[in-house]
């Protein structure tokens, strides 16, 4: 009994003893590890580009204000956005997308405690830009122009055409991050962002059969769409999905509703900067900006594809 005290007290002090040698080893690794390297700050500030786009458009849609009045600060300068307004939008609506907002605000301090950032880059978020990504997603004109602010529907409809963008560039960052602090930051933010997916998708998978009108093309119909033109100008591969697909594409391969996208193990799809500047510019190019960016992305990652131009 004694002697088991005694060894009990000597392994405890043994133990001690070795803490007290380590600490200053693993106090430097934990220092080291936690410095975002160069790689990434530039994985850390190309998501800006995107968070900026998305604050804007959800403070804007729900609030009737941007950040040049919610945290000027965040603004770091750059010029407002074209184009946005209030949106149209019922109670419920409303109150998601302010909360959605919000969290964008959240997102910009977020990343900007971590980086030094860039200011807010230019943003197109006119009813036309928005009306030109449905354009082409039926490769038609849609008559009258899609109008993003003008109902709850359209104005989910348009938010189901960003931040899945988002959280596919945050998938797609993770595996190349170097620091613990950078991967803390990234896991993060694809939580919450892969959660206003999924709010967005839930919602309007509640009307996947309803008619956007005056199109008469159903709200599962539309997202089919914007996924295939994402997958288009990514040039990438399958990377996007609707809300209905065939039951091949669904979970396991056995079931074609599709509130949540995923590939065959229903992971996550990963996409990388080069194929969100694709997507987000319109262009199919990440040399050359457009859409939503009209003067391009800004960061290091962004602005070497703009100099190849
Ligand atoms: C915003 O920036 C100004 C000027 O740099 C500074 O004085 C102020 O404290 C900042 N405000 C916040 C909320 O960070
Ligand atoms: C915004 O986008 C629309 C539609 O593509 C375009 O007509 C308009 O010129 C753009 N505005 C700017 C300032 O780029």
């Amino acid at each position: 009994m004694a002697t088991s005290i005694s060894t009990t007290g000597t392994t405890i002090i043994a133990t001690l003893l070795l803490r007290l040698l380590l600490v200053p080893y693993s106090l430097a690794q934990e220092l080291y590890q936690n410095v975002p390297s160069k790689s990434d700050v530039d994985l850390l500030e190309f998501p800006l580009n995107l968070e900026y786009l998305e604050a804007e458009f959800f403070l804007w849609g729900s609030l009737g204000r941007g950040l040049d009045c919610v945290a000027p600060n965040l603004t770091m300068g750059g010029p407002p956005p074209i184009g946005v307004k209030l949106a149209k939008l019922d109670p419920l609506t409303r109150d998601v997308i302010a909360q959605f907002a919000y969290q964008e605000v959240g997102h910009l301090r977020a990343i900007k405690n971590a980086v030094p950032g860039f200011a807010r880059p230019l943003l197109n978020l006119s009813a036309a830009s928005f009306a030109t990504v449905m354009n082409n997603a039926f490769g038609r004109p849609l008559v009258p122009p899609f109008d993003p602010y003008a109902n709850e529907l359209n104005y989910l409809l348009a938010s189901y055409v960003i931040p899945y963008v988002g959280l596919t560039g945050y998938v797609g960052a993770n595996p190349k991050l170097e620091s613990a602090t950078a991967k803390k930051l990234v896991a993060g933010l694809l939580g919450v962002e892969s959660g206003q997916d999924a709010v967005l998708r839930a919602l309007l998978y509640e009307r996947a059969k309803k008619k956007v009108m005056p199109y008469g093309i159903t709200v599962a119909e539309f997202t089919n769409r914007i996924s295939e033109l994402r997958n288009k100008l990514g040039h990438a591969g399958l990377k996007d999905e609707g809300l209905i697909v065939p039951p091949v594409r669904g979970a396991e391969g056995r079931i074609k509703g599709n509130v949540l996208a995923g590939d065959r193990f229903s992971l996550a799809f990963g996409r990388t900067p080069e194929e969100i500047l694709r997507i987000v510019y319109g262009s199919g190019d990440e040399r050359i900006p457009g859409g939503f960016y009209p003067k391009g992305a800004d960061g290091r990652i962004a602005k070497s594809h703009l100099k190849d131009a």
